[in-house]
């Protein structure tokens, strides 16, 4: 498949290039000085001709929600159907019923990109669209450096995946596999996903 990745030189942007090219797919790495993912003229640009599209952008001035807005605006005109777009975990539920995110324990380093992150989140849910997208929600804290063991689960809801210790914890490269599964079985359209041992 061609596959373009917004992010690419990013943390997980460059895990997902890495293993969609192991895989043998055509890849378009994107970056800043390729695209800018927030205006949606120089998204159908950059993304015309692929066939999947994967967003693993970070920044200031809520440029996540401001890209999942343009992406849906400019995939459909750009002809590409697919979209997986790299979330967060803030938003997922704790068990209490309330978001990660909104729990006064959250660390606040990280708080204005889960905020930013949330958001996006409601901005494709809301979308009133055909675009086959899928948002991945890495565990909430634990999504750490590592390699691919293979063993990940990938489930659509909306609180984390726990493990028998009730840790949620996924490796970098488990988790690219885990996006590029789900890019190649079609699977979790219009649907957020989430993925750990
Ligand atoms: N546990 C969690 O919830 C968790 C953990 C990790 C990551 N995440 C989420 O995953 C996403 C990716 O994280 P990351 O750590 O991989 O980020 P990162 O390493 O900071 O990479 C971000 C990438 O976004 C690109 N970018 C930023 N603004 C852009 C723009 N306006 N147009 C085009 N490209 C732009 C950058 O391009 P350049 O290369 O040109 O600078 C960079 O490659 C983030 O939104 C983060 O919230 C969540």
């Amino acid at each position: 498949m061609r596959i373009a990745v917004v992010g690419a030189a990013g943390n997980l942007g460059s895990a997902v290039a890495g293993e969609a090219a192991a895989r043998g797919h055509e890849v378009t790495a994107l970056g800043r000085a390729e695209v800018e993912a927030t205006d949606a003229a120089s998204l159908k640009e950059a993304l015309t001709g692929h066939d999947a599209v994967v967003v693993a952008v970070k920044g200031p001035e809520r440029t996540v929600p401001r890209t999942a807005a343009a992406l849906l605006e400019a995939l459909p005109a750009a002809g590409v159907a697919r979209l997986v777009f790299l979330g967060g975990g803030g938003s997922l539920l704790a068990p209490s019923g309330q978001r990660f995110v909104d729990s006064p324990a959250f660390p606040p380093q990280y708080l204005e990109t889960a905020l930013d992150q949330a958001a996006a989140l409601e901005i494709l849910r809301a979308a009133r669209t055909d675009l086959h997208w899928s948002y991945v929600s890495p565990p909430p804290v634990h999504l750490v450096p590592g390699g691919k063991t293979g063993t990940y689960r990938a489930q659509a809801r909306d609180t984390p995946l726990t493990d028998a210790a009730g840790e949620s914890r996924v490796s970098t490269g488990d988790y690219a596999a885990a996006v590029l599964d789900a890019i190649e079985q079609g699977s979790f359209r219009q649907q957020r996903f989430t993925v750990a041992y």
